[in-house]
């Protein structure tokens, strides 16, 4: 009996830790979207030959280095992911428009991968 209590004790602890793991996991989106930035770095291959990740230095595009960490976009417009898709999907000025290139997976991983730069 008293065994019974005791295993049924074990696993409440564990049982709710692994909730608390799976929590602290959701949370840990620091990008804010549910993308997969390690993939999001594969697909950012085709925009590398465009922009810059690690240096300021201009390509055919702006460098996006610290992209998230600025006030504005080129645009003028505040850098959040919203803006930022706006200009994936539409591109301008000399950018292709990906909107019917990238799946909308394809885009939230570029995103993410975009917050770690
Ligand atoms: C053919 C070259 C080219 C390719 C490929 C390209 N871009 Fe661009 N991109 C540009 C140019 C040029 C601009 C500047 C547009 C402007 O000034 O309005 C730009 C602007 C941007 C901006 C805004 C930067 C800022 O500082 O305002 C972002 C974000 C961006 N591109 C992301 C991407 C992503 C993500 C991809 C790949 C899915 C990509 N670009 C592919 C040429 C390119």
């Amino acid at each position: 009996m008293l065994r019974h209590k005791l295993l049924t004790a074990g696993f409440c602890v564990l049982f709710s830790s692994l909730t608390v793991a799976v929590a602290a996991n959701q949370k840990d989106g620091s990008s804010g979207s549910k993308g997969d930035a390690a993939k999001g770095k594969e697909t950012f291959e085709q925009c590398a030959i465009c922009h810059n990740v690690d240096t300021d230095e201009k390509k055919m595009g702006p460098s996006l280095k610290g992209l998230f960490k600025r006030q504005k976009l080129a645009n003028g417009k505040a850098v959040n992911d919203a803006n930022v898709l706006e200009q994936i999907n539409n591109g301008g000025n000399g950018m292709p428009a990906y909107a019917d290139m990238l799946s909308a997976d394809d885009k939230a991983n570029v995103l993410a991968y975009l917050h770690t730069l």
